[in-house]
């Protein structure tokens, strides 16, 4: 990272959340409650759809990719949060900042071209569901599941390679408890007009294009619904209002953070929703209405059960031999 050494700016400050006691003590109890829940309940989806044969189909592949994502929504920012709460003084080196501002790009792109897949996978399973399985094939998930990475990182890239080499010569103060793009560059020392530009067109349209993208698809996979049958409709449509909460909860803080002058303090508030809420929900909301994961969940549990049951018997049996 050459970019380091131009700087005189080493390491950044951040405000944080809220410097009131209680407040601190709220968000603490909060995040923390939610980060363990959400590493919990992802973990506890990528696990049971891997192991379950009932569960390996496009639609539970692409859900344990999410799930496998939001685990790592959850680490970028959230932990360092927690640990920083109570601390006076919260620092973050040049580099982690930049490690920071990658990750939650890579992460980004992954998860919008994820939901995208997610819902051309309802598409298909809804309005042709004669081809779904010719248009759903291992080959198509492997592709989604792939180009979502790919995107991540040429989106994450693209931005970052024009910020790394930026001048940092003056204040280091983040009003914020993670680094991001809008606040980073209007702390580099040069006019950074046309790169705050880059990044609203960039990661603006990312989002807004995507949010538009999935809300079209799933209003013409409504209509489609109702024209159809009055039977099918209402699991369908209990689907699919899973998804679109999950698209809203997920994009209404970042379209607002990317094309919105960030003058407020909203926007770190809203930021909670992105790395500590929305990663918790994933699971809660595809789970929780579920039954057929509830049941493959059931499986795993009982499966697991049943094995410790096995290593009882025979280290009995063991014992038994032994004496
Ligand atoms: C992601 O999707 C691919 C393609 O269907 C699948 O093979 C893989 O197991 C999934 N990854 C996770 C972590 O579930």
């Amino acid at each position: 990272m050459e970019g380091v050494n131009q700087s005189v700016v080493s390491e950044f400050v951040f405000l944080g959340l809220t410097n009131s006691w209680d407040m601190q003590i709220l968000l603490f109890v909060f995040s923390s409650i939610f980060y363990v829940a959400s590493m919990m309940g992802n973990s506890l989806i990528v696990f049971t759809v891997t192991s379950d044969h009932q569960l390996h189909s496009p639609m539970y592949f692409l859900l344990a990719n999410l799930s496998f994502i939001d685990l790592g929504i959850s680490s970028v920012t959230s932990p360092k949060m927690i640990c920083d709460l109570f601390r006076k003084h919260k620092v973050i080196s040049f580099r982690g900042c930049v490690t920071q501002i990658f990750f939650i790009h890579v992460i980004g792109g992954v998860e919008m071209v994820l939901l995208i897949a997610m819902a051309f996978d309802r598409y298909v399973a809804i309005c042709k569901p004669l081809h779904y399985l010719t248009i759903m094939s291992p080959k198509i998930c492997i592709l989604f599941s792939v180009a979502s990475w790919i995107v991540g990182f040429i989106h994450s890239l693209v931005q970052l390679a024009f910020v790394v080499n930026l001048p940092f010569c003056g204040p280091n103060v983040l009003d914020s408890f993670y680094c991001d793009f809008p606040r980073f560059i209007k702390l580099a020392c040069t006019d950074t007009y046309r790169l705050e530009l880059l990044v609203s067109i960039n990661s603006g349209f990312m989002s807004v294009g995507s949010f538009f993208i999935l809300i079209i698809s799933y209003i013409v996979i409504i209509f489609t619904v109702q024209k159809h049958s009055a039977r099918g409709s209402s699991k369908a449509l209990s689907t699919l209002s899973a998804h679109v909460t999950v698209v809203v909860l997920f994009f209404g803080p970042v379209m607002f953070f990317y094309t919105w002058p960030s003058s407020t303090h909203l926007d770190k508030f809203l930021a909670i929703f992105d790395a500590i809420v929305t990663p918790f929900l994933n699971p809660v909301i595809y789970t929780l209405r579920n039954q057929e994961m509830k049941m493959a969940m059931m499986r795993v549990f009982s499966r697991i059960m049943g094995y410790r049951q096995i290593i009882k018997h025979l280290t009995c049996e063991q014992k038994f031999i032994v004496n």
